[in-house]
């Protein structure tokens, strides 16, 4: 099984898949998000000034995210895994080069989610997630629906939405994206590591596509 890069705008539904490849397959997870998240929640200097760039939708530096993301991927000790949020501009790719270099790791893929935009308008102001498991859901699409408005179907808890997502902050978040993040598509073209995923159609379809390409002995 291969490892996962996502690259992805911003609630394109990178999070859902990986949770289905982290059931499925056991991959090991890490998303530079909850990283980020959970700083906050420590209610440090460094947690106020994480949320106050993470609400307005800008990225946080490179200087704070590389050494929290490399402490993450050291725990991990075997693979496959999913990298969800990281790389996000240029920078942060060559120091992942540099990263698997160091630790051996060739067998990857980068899978750029591709989606139409009003689509992700719906995407991020519909989420909502569990305030206890973290479990995520959409009050816009049946697919994605809690079972009970506002209650989790797994654990009862009441949903909560994030900070990040309403629509003022999501045009900053998409042109953060736009500038930073998309020259990683040429960058992982050239390196013939990319391939497209078309997410504008049912889960099923996607799932099957993003299975199709993790179990490609390429
Ligand atoms: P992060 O948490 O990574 O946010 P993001 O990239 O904007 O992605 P999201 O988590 O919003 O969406 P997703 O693609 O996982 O979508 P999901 O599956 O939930 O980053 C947040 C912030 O942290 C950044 O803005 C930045 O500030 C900072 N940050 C993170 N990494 C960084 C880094 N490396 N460097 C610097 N800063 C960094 O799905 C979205 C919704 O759609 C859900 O409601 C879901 O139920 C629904 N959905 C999913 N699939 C479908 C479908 N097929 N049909 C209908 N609905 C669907």
């Amino acid at each position: 099984m291969k490892n996962v890069i996502f690259i992805a705008p911003p609630a394109a539904g990178k999070g859902t898949i990986s949770e289905y490849l982290v059931n499925k397959y056991n991959y090991k997870y890490i998303s530079t998000g909850d990283i980020l998240r959970n700083i906050v929640k420590e209610n440090s200097k460094l947690g106020t000034e994480v949320k106050r760039r993470m609400e307005e939708g800008e990225l946080i530096g490179d200087d704070i995210i590389l050494p929290l993301f490399k402490e993450e991927l050291l725990k991990i000790k075997e693979e496959p895994f999913i990298l969800d949020g990281m790389p996000r501009n240029l920078e942060q790719g060559k120091y992942l080069d540099d990263l698997f270099n160091e630790l051996n790791v060739n067998n990857y893929r980068v899978i750029n989610i591709v989606i139409e935009s009003d689509l992700l308008e719906k995407r991020v102001t519909g989420r909502r997630i569990c305030s206890s498991c973290k479990k995520t859901y959409n009050i816009f699409f049946d697919e994605f629906k809690p079972l009970t408005e506002n209650i989790c179907n797994h654990c009862g808890s009441p949903l909560i939405s994030r900070g990040d997502d309403n629509l003022e902050t999501f045009k900053t978040r998409i042109e953060k994206y736009k500038l930073e993040t998309e020259p990683l598509i040429k960058y992982y073209k050239e390196k013939n590591k990319l391939t497209n995923v078309e997410a504008t159609k049912p889960q099923t379809e996607i799932i099957r596509d993003v299975e199709k390409i993790i179990e490609d002995n390429q």
